[in-house]
């Protein structure tokens, strides 16, 4: 496996393409073009945010938010679209908090590693961490990085991770380790955190994990037969609105919901 060092990485990616190209590889091919694809997968991110935010009938308004991998900004433009005023962001590339804090001069930004000591020492109510955790392949590093969101959140505070929390580890490039429920269960648990709920973020509308036979079956016919479809407009549509449909309905543990958004509440001490 090729060496992956975080800060490198990401701010060669941002250099190279500027905070709107952030997302789904696919995605971003279709960014070339349309951009749907990746509108509609932030769109059902969106969605199962606010889905878990209100069944526990947690508001936005008012809360003290940290975005952990706030690089592209998509959560920052989000928060500050639902009126957030106290809103943090901390990002490992350099590249991408200088972006980030010249497009919303009235956030805070920081540049740091979760899974490192950083010098953060604020508290937040809510800390979410979209598409964030699995970019921390080093195991200890993952550790550190469940510890320093511990230690960033209020007595009951929410936070809310997106991964594939699928039932086996799934390691599909350098910079990509998608760990299971289990291992988030226990680790989150070791922490401090209860786990509230998990909810399925994409069905139709998301990509197969790896390359194995298992997983080609879990979502062979999405894959195969609708992928070369993916990048055009009209069928991304389709695809979102019928996701939203059957979202709210999908077992959330469902392999063939892709990504699952986990909401957690830190036990008080
Ligand atoms: C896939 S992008 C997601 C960006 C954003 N959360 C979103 O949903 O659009 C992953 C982000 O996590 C950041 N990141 C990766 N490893 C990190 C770490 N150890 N500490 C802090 N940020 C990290 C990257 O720089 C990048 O901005």
């Amino acid at each position: 496996m090729d060496s992956y060092h975080e800060k490198d990485y990401w701010d060669a990616r941002y250099r190279r393409r500027g905070l709107d190209r952030v997302g789904s590889a696919s995605g971003t091919l279709a960014l070339g073009g349309s951009g749907r694809y990746n509108k509609y997968l932030y769109l059902l991110r969106e969605e199962a945010l606010e889905r878990a935010l209100s069944r526990h009938r947690a508001e936005l308004r008012g809360e003290q938010v940290l975005d952990v991998g706030c690089g592209s900004g998509y959560w920052a433009d989000f928060f500050q679209r639902k009126g957030v005023r106290e809103y943090t962001g901390i990002d490992v590339s350099q590249v991408a908090i200088s972006l980030v804090s010249q497009r919303f001069p009235h956030y805070r930004f920081y540049q740091g590693d979760l899974g490192e000591d950083f010098p953060l020492r604020d508290r937040f109510d809510l800390v979410t961490a979209f598409d964030v955790l699995y970019h921390i392949t080093d195991d200890s590093k993952f550790e550190q990085a469940l510890m320093n969101l511990s230690r960033l959140c209020a007595p009951n505070a929410l936070v809310v991770i997106t991964d594939y929390f699928d039932d086996r580890q799934t390691i599909s490039a350098a910079h990509v380790k998608h760990r299971s429920l289990e291992t988030y269960r226990e680790s989150l648990s070791r922490h401090g955190f209860e786990v509230l709920s998990i909810a399925p973020v994409f069905y139709h509308l998301g990509r197969v994990v790896g390359l194995t036979v298992k997983d080609m079956n879990h979502s062979w016919m999405t894959n195969f037969l609708l992928a070369p479809f993916y990048f055009r407009g009209w069928f991304t549509f389709v695809l979102y609105h019928l996701d939203r449909l059957v979202l709210p309905k999908v077992d959330p543990l469902s392999p063939r919901a892709k990504t699952k958004l986990v909401l957690a509440k830190r036990r008080p001490n």
